[in-house]
């Protein structure tokens, strides 16, 4: 690795090309005509969970039936009593006006007679879910990629991996605490390709970088979600909270082997769909009186309880009596992948199980999506924002980023001007480094933390899983500091360091709650159940 002279300047630089930090890039742009920004990303441009997306963007849009009082409650019951209500009637009254704006930005969603068609998801009471067949994200994604290279303000930069944030710890070389007033001066970024390390100087750092499903051996997150965001706002001593609610996602296909884990939406249960055991008998009675439609944190503990019962490695999900036609207009890709590995939805279940899908907690933020941190703001699934509490209800992710995304915006409008340019920014410095280690090494860790997590830190802990949990990762942390000094600086190595601080994290979160609660639960507490 070079030791770069490569300094940039740019005013605003957006760390993630997802929802969060594609819709943050266009208002910015449209707004500060003569600002420049930039975008960087890990690895392709739309490579990034909202690419996967499936189901769609909850809204209350039809009000005759629907009201912004039931998307409140709706989400405040999944969220276990644990959402900030503010936030949550915040964006739930701003969601029909981003969803307008998405619209006008080329987003198009499916509808039938001039009207959008809504669909409906677990914990939902009512039919309200704007979709792109079953491939919402990737439209969302297709559509803003567009825009955003239409504007001559937008640097939009691929391969371009963060490292760290620039803080006075650099800049200063001052020790910073937690408690202390910290300014973010933009970030250290490997160029991938060039292989040299970066230093963006930025006025304002917006953290758009997403989940941390690789933490897990089976998640419906693509191989880019590792958490980076979370390590690094972590060591710049950003505020952090409520990591340990992970949300599992209770029907991905089970096709060992495939990964990520391929999802069946949500929305298929919305349609109707029902879910059996192993032997084919229908089970979601016994947990919840909205049976199929509970709230994802019931149904992947009924589905994970049903499967440690019977021992067996999936249940099913039976669409055979939901009309072909429909079925296919709505999820053409989940029928195709369902024929490419010989399941006729016509005839046959589709053998699902659980697998993780998002992280309720991160990076906290306030209303204005404003970190602990000066100058840094953060939104998208990277942030702890108070709308999901302990558990997420279906749909109001994609929201959560357009709707911090323009807070944000909004909140620039107002203090741009004041922001000063920042200067005495060090360049990276990779001197000293020895580059001696074995890159099998970091797959092996890798590995490692998807293992422990797996096994200890998953839908039902327990204290005893905590410890075993805590004490592997604390050797990891060890090995991955050596590691880090020693090897040649590369993304593999960057990403397993955040691996290892994430999954600490959760760890450490976990083991400080003392009560079931949403998408946490563990097995010590069953007395305490919120
Ligand atoms: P992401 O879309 O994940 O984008 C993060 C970006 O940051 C990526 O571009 C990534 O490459 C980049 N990045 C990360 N680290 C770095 C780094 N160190 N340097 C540079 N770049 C970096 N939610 C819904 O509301 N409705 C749905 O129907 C729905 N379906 C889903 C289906 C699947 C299979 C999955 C996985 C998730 C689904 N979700 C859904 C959740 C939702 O998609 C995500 O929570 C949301 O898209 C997150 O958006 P984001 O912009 O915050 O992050
Ligand atoms: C799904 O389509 O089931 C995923 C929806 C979500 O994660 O919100």
């Amino acid at each position: 690795m070079k030791t770069s002279e490569n300094r940039i300047e740019t005013d605003f630089l957006i760390i993630g090309s997802g929802i969060a930090g594609l819709s943050f890039a266009l208002k910015i742009a449209d707004f500060f005509k003569d600002s420049n920004i930039t975008i960087i990303t890990k690895g392709e441009k739309n490579e990034s969970n909202t690419k996967y997306a499936q189901g769609g963007i909850a809204s209350v849009w039809n009000k005759t039936v629907d009201s912004f009082e039931q998307h409140v409650q709706d989400t405040l019951i999944a969220g276990d009593d644990l959402c900030d209500e503010n936030i949550v009637r915040m964006v739930i009254k701003n969601a029909p006006k981003r969803l307008k704006e998405l619209i006008n930005w080329g987003v198009q969603f499916d509808k039938e007679n001039n009207n959008y068609l809504l669909g409906r998801e677990g914990g939902h009471s009512q039919d309200r879910i704007l979709h792109h067949k079953d491939i919402t994200g990737f439209e969302i994604e297709r559509a803003l990629i567009a825009k955003v290279e239409k504007q001559k303000n937008i640097q939009f930069l691929t391969h371009h991996y963060a490292i760290d944030l620039i803080t006075e710890h650099q800049v200063n070389k001052k020790k910073t605490h937690r408690k202390d007033r910290i300014t973010c001066f933009g970030a250290y970024v490997l160029d991938e390709k060039q292989k040299i390390v970066k230093t963006f100087s930025a006025k304002v750092t917006m953290l758009a970088t997403g989940g941390n499903g690789q933490v897990y051996n089976v998640t419906t997150n693509p191989i880019v979600a590792t958490g980076d965001g979370i390590g690094m706002a972590y060591r710049a001593k950003a505020e952090i909270s409520e990591v340990e609610f992970i949300q599992f996602h209770p029907t991905a296909l089970y096709n060992p082997g495939e990964y990520p884990a391929f999802l069946i939406s949500e929305a298929v249960r919305g349609e109707g769909a029902i879910l059996r055991d192993y032997y084919g008998n229908k089970f979601m009675h016994k947990y919840d009186p909205r049976e199929e439609l509970a709230s994802r944190d019931i149904v992947a503990r009924a589905i994970d309880n049903e499967l440690k019962k019977s021992g067996t490695p999936h249940v099913y999900l039976d669409c055979t009596h939901i009309p072909y036609n429909r079925f296919q207009k709505h999820f053409p890709n989940i029928t195709e992948k369902c024929l490419s590995l010989g399941i006729d939805i016509r005839k046959d279940y589709i053998p699902v199980s659980p697998a993780q899908h998002y992280i309720c907690g991160g990076v906290n933020i306030n209303k204005k999506a404003k970190t602990s941190i000066k100058n840094l703001y953060a939104c998208g699934e990277v942030t702890r924002s108070g709308l999901h509490g302990a558990n997420r209800l279906a749909s109001n992710s994609l929201l959560e980023g357009i709707v911090f995304a323009h807070n944000a915006f909004k909140n620039l409008t107002k203090r741009y001007h004041k922001i000063k340019t920042p200067n005495n920014i060090p360049l990276w410095n990779d001197s000293g480094v020895v580059k001696n280690m074995e890159k099998v090494l970091i797959t092996h860790d890798r590995n490692e933390v998807k293992t422990i997590m797996s096994n200890y830190v998953g839908i039902v802990r327990s204290n005893e899983r905590l410890l075993r949990a805590e004490r592997r990762l604390k050797v990891l942390y060890e090995d991955n500091k050596r590691l880090y000094d020693h090897s040649e600086l590369s993304v593999d190595v960057c990403e397993l360091r955040n691996l290892i601080t994430t999954a600490y994290l959760i760890t450490q979160f976990s083991k400080k709650r003392k009560e079931n609660r949403g998408g946490f639960y563990s097995a010590d507490l069953v007395n305490n159940n919120h």
